[in-house]
């Protein structure tokens, strides 16, 4: 019998999946700690997880018939790569499920920043009401610059260019033909930021991006710019970021994702009005979420099944 491990929340439609392959059985086992994870991993034969359960090298290591990981999600950076591949681990992903989900939360981010949106509706909560207080500013016109012109740099280039805005994307795979057939300029990391009254960023957390935006580059961009991270925590420097929103170099940011996940209580990106934070939302929709689930089952049962699969 082959056991398959899911430690993280997913769809029930991906469980159902995993649990339709003959001579397998499903264990759901979310809120590990890792002494239970360690246990639990033993004598699996498969791994399913979504970003909470970091799968570390002790983990791989504790695990004796582990073949293949799943993420279901875009980013396995909460995987040891390394360690999986040391010792002939699978490591697979959803890479498009979520893509729409994503571009939408960032642009629900932009226009929340542009028009104020949460703060005002804590403020009339709050008994008020205060139309002076919340002038926005319009998002036609502007420019955009989009670091990282993946699946969903591309997807929030499409949205922007109907909103009117002039969009730059940054991204060393992108190329001028497909810049042109988007409507967007290519342009270098810092031609990019500089023009921007926007940045958003959608790269993956890597060693060449881990603090793409730090407090050197914050001091480059238009005074008032606004900037939105979807993507992962560490792209942008958060306690530089703080310091510009202290000076308001920065007049705006919109978090979805942080340096050290859940956000701790004292964090200093809490204390800000022009700050909108949500907990790692981006891909948190019914259809993200049942698409990203469906998608690494599939792939799962494909390489338990010994057929062929898609790499992560
Ligand atoms: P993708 O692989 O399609 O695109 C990433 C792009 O980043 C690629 O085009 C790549 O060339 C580019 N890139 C890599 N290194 C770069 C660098 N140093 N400078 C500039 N560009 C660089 O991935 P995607 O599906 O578009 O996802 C983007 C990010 O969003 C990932 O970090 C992913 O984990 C994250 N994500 C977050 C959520 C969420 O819940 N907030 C949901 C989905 C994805
Ligand atoms: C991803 O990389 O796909 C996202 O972080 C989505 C998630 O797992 O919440």
């Amino acid at each position: 019998m082959l056991k398959i491990l899911v430690t993280d929340d997913i769809a029930k439609t991906g469980v159902e999946v995993l649990e339709s392959m003959p001579g397998a059985t499903v264990d759901v086992r979310t809120g590990l700690s890792e002494s239970e994870l360690l246990e639990a991993i033993a004598d699996a034969h498969a791994l399913v997880v979504r970003s909470q359960t970091t799968v570390t090298d002790k983990v791989i290591q504790a695990a004796r018939n582990l073949r293949v990981i799943g993420r279901a999600g875009v980013g396995v950076d909460n995987i040891d790569l390394e360690s999986a591949t040391r010792h002939g681990v699978l490591v697979i992903n959803a890479p498009d499920g979520n893509t729409i989900a994503a571009a939408e939360h960032t642009f629900a981010m932009m226009i929340s920043l542009a028009r104020h949106i949460p703060v005002a509706n804590r403020d009339l909560l709050a008994g008020n009401w205060n139309r002076k207080r919340f002038v926005g500013v319009e998002l036609r016109g502007k420019t955009l610059a989009i670091l990282g012109m993946g699946r969903i740099g591309t997807e929030v280039a499409k949205r922007a260019k109907v909103f009117g805005m002039n969009v730059i994307g940054y991204d060393p795979f992108l190329t001028e033909e497909r810049a042109l057939s988007l409507g967007i300029v290519k342009a270098s990391l810092d031609d990019a930021i500089a023009e921007a009254d926007f940045i958003t960023v959608h790269t993956p957390l890597t060693k060449e991006t881990h603090h793409m935006i730090d407090a050197a580059r914050l001091q480059t961009l238009k005074r008032g710019v606004r900037i939105v991270n979807c993507a992962r925590g560490g792209i942008i420097d958060e306690l530089a970021l703080c310091d510009a929103l202290r000076t308001e170099q920065v007049a705006g940011a919109a978090i979805d994702v942080f340096e050290s996940e859940p956000l701790r209580e004292d964090h200093p990106l809490r204390s800000f009005d022009n700050v909108i934070l949500t907990p790692h939302l981006g891909a948190s929709t019914v259809e993200a979420q049942e698409n990203v689930a469906i998608q690494v089952a599939e792939q799962i049962v494909r390489v338990l099944k010994d057929e062929p699969f898609d790499h992560a």
